[in-house]
């Protein structure tokens, strides 16, 4: 192993740490004025078995972005083996069950490093190599975190699928990166609803082809079907391996992991994150953002099924050498008061969590917040959308008792890792502001046009793009180049864009509005419309439909589905109830949408363009829909109207 000598003996997240708002507005300007040398002194803190050759190639016009060519190194020996002499017993995941009454698990660096290695083995034993693709779909154990590193330690590349996607999503998935290998649980636990993980893979890998092996975890006791010559149990392949396993020397640019997300076809996109730039960049973010001190105890209540866990959860975390919580459950059991017992039990220092959660327990007595002892608590974050006042607050008063800093943290399953928040302590606040751009983050906004608004008053508007590459963006989509061009970098040539939208104060704080494109984030989760649309078109009885969101109290947005159906059937609760039953069946329970209203024509202009404005203003009660003069049919809007639901 190579030491940089900046990093010998020293803990490493030191380096690198902004201590001060000066210090803050100093490393931003260098690391515009000279983004190589920025980046190459903080990449100087981690372990590489080779060093790189050159910082950062780039070309937006064919989205091609290589940062630290040459260099070898495994993400693993960062995360573990680095810590094991000085923190090996210190406790790297502190694992709190859905029910209460089961025990807290404690595993210390040492322990995870055994376990990672161990199940590498295991990996290697079933013919996983370099290169290949592994599906992990899972609860939220220890054991996800165990097989995400074990699949890094030996350069198989994870696809992890949140496990309350249907089957159908899962196969989809699966097939899409043709995971040779799949990881699972025989049951998943959520509140009082258990649910049997191992039904939903094997109904799935009925049309996987490519998947030779399942490997399940039992998280129960209950009796598990198993397919004789596929299915082994975690624990009996665990049993025939030892834990001495090296680290797969990697190159910088070798992918990571795939990570789907959504998008305006029914297609997910497999976004492909890389070792080197990745590892960099999570650290990073996460040692400015959160400010931690080596005592204290991190939590991110995020599912490790979504981009949150994996950076936030998972690699920035461990990379950085600090305790990370992980929770099985979910926030309302066995009451709303669970997140702050945990809290007070963990002596929790640090809370990131999602504004749809804060507005379901704010909605709660405040009995449950004030029964427990949150003092251990000094930052607080939020991810996932846009914070409104009321959530912000109520977190700020109750929660943080208005003495903790609320990082409300901007960036996407595409950008990896955090790339517009408040350093914690350091950046000065404006309630649901996103405020300023990280070290490394030339963000900027741009109107209509094309060209960068200027920041000259106290709101300038526009979207949301990217000027210059970060080590962290992912660098494709997976088997689809085109689309990861055309989506991301077509529509402001040099530029990447976000698909959201937003505004700047006179002090360039940034406040992220919302999407512009056809995703809606509903409860913090990004939803295509499209995939939505196809799923309901699958029903029998539809002819044709269309989704939008529209703002709801709770879940920030929600969807609202207009569906035409086909001659000789009519409309009814019970045919209602079945096309959300398809769109879970298809999708997951998280995609169902809101309301439904049968419509028998839906606005559409000359062309055959659905004028989805419109949807989403009805949807929303509003009445002004600017320019409609180039609707076919101005008449089917009264009509919609009039039968709102
Ligand atoms: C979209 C990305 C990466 C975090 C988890 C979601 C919205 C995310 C904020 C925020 C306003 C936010 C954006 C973004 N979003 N964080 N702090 N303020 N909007 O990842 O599923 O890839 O969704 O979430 O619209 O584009 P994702």
């Amino acid at each position: 192993m190579v030491y940089s000598k900046s990093q010998n003996k020293k803990e490493m997240s030191s380096n690198f740490r902004i201590n001060s708002f000066s210090e803050y507005r100093k490393d931003y300007k260098r690391s515009v004025n000279e983004p190589e040398e920025f980046w190459n002194e903080i990449a100087d803190n981690f372990i590489w078995k080779k060093k790189w050759d050159k910082t950062l190639e780039y070309n937006f016009e064919n989205a091609d972005f290589k940062w630290f060519q040459g260099a070898k190194l495994n993400i693993t020996e960062n995360l573990l083996d680095r810590h094991l002499e000085k923190k090996g017993n210190k406790r790297a995941i502190i694992w709190e069950p859905n029910n209460p009454l089961e025990e807290t698990r404690i595993i210390t660096y040492r322990q995870l490093h055994s376990k990672v290695c161990r199940f590498a083995n295991v990996l290697k034993r079933n013919g996983i190599e370099k290169g290949d693709r592994v599906c992990l779909y899972m609860p939220m154990i220890p054991e996800l975190t165990v097989a995400m590193l074990a699949c890094a330690r030996i350069g198989a590349v994870h696809s992890i699928v949140f496990a309350g996607f249907s089957s159908s999503a899962l196969a989809s998935r699966i097939n899409d990166a043709q995971c040779k290998l799949l990881v699972t649980a025989n049951e998943v636990f959520r509140g009082t609803k258990s649910i049997n993980l191992k039904a939903i893979c094997d109904e799935a890998l009925k049309d996987c082809s490519s998947v030779q092996t399942c490997i399940v975890y039992r998280r129960a006791i209950e009796p598990t079907s198993m397919v004789g010559g596929r299915d082994k149990f975690w624990i009996d392949e665990m049993y025939k391996v030892d834990d001495n396993c090296p680290a797969e020397e990697m190159d910088a640019e070798d992918p990571l992991f795939i990570l789907y997300t959504s998008g305006s076809t029914g297609k997910p996109k497999g976004m492909v994150h890389t070792c080197g730039g990745y590892m960099v960049q999570t650290a990073y973010s996460f040692t400015n953002i959160f400010q931690m001190k080596s005592h204290d105890i991190y939590w991110c209540t995020a599912d490790i099924g979504w981009i949150t866990g994996h950076s936030y959860i998972v690699y920035g975390p461990l990379a950085c050498g600090v305790t990370t919580v992980m929770f099985e459950g979910i926030p309302s059991y066995p009451d709303f008061g669970r997140f702050w017992e945990i809290v007070e039990k963990l002596r929790v220092t640090h809370f990131y969590t999602a504004p749809t959660a804060i507005r379901s327990l704010a909605r709660e007595s405040l009995d449950y917040v004030e029964k427990y002892d949150l003092s251990s608590l000094k930052v607080l974050g939020s991810v996932g959308e846009p914070i409104n006042e009321e959530a912000w607050h109520w977190l700020n008063d109750y929660v943080g008792k208005g003495t903790c800093p609320i990082v409300d943290t901007w960036w996407q399953t595409e950008t990896g890792s955090i790339l517009i928040s408040p350093l914690a302590g350091i950046t000065p606040l404006r309630p649901t502001f996103a405020t300023l751009p990280l070290p490394g983050v030339q963000a900027v906004l741009m109107d209509e046009n094309g060209k960068e608004v200027e920041a000259i008053n106290e709101r300038s508007e526009g979207r949301l793009a990217v000027k210059f590459p970060w080590p962290s963006m992912a660098r494709t989509i997976y088997g689809d180049h085109k689309r990861y061009i055309e989506t991301y970098f077509s529509t402001f040539p040099g530029y990447y864009f976000t698909g959201d939208g937003g505004y700047r104060d006179a002090m360039d704080n940034f406040r992220i509005t919302g999407r512009v494109d056809d995703v809606v984030i509903v409860s913090g989760h990004n939803l295509g419309t499209a995939p939505i649309e196809n799923a309901i078109n699958e029903h029998e009885a539809v002819a044709e439909s269309a989704v939008v969101g529209y703002p709801h109290d709770i879940k920030g947005n929600a969807l609202y589905a207009y569906v035409i159906l086909q001659d000789g059937f009519t409309k009814s609760p019970e045919l209602e109830k079945e096309i959300k039953n398809t769109v879970s069946k298809l999708i997951g329970a998280i995609a169902k949408p809101e309301k439904i209203q049968f419509v028998t024509g839906l606005p559409k202009t000359r062309s055959g363009k659905i004028m989805r404005r419109i949807l989403r203003k009805i949807a929303s009660n509003e009445t002004d829909f600017g320019d409609t003069s180039t609707l076919l049919d101005p008449e089917i809007v009264e009509t919609i109207m009039k039968e709102k639901v």
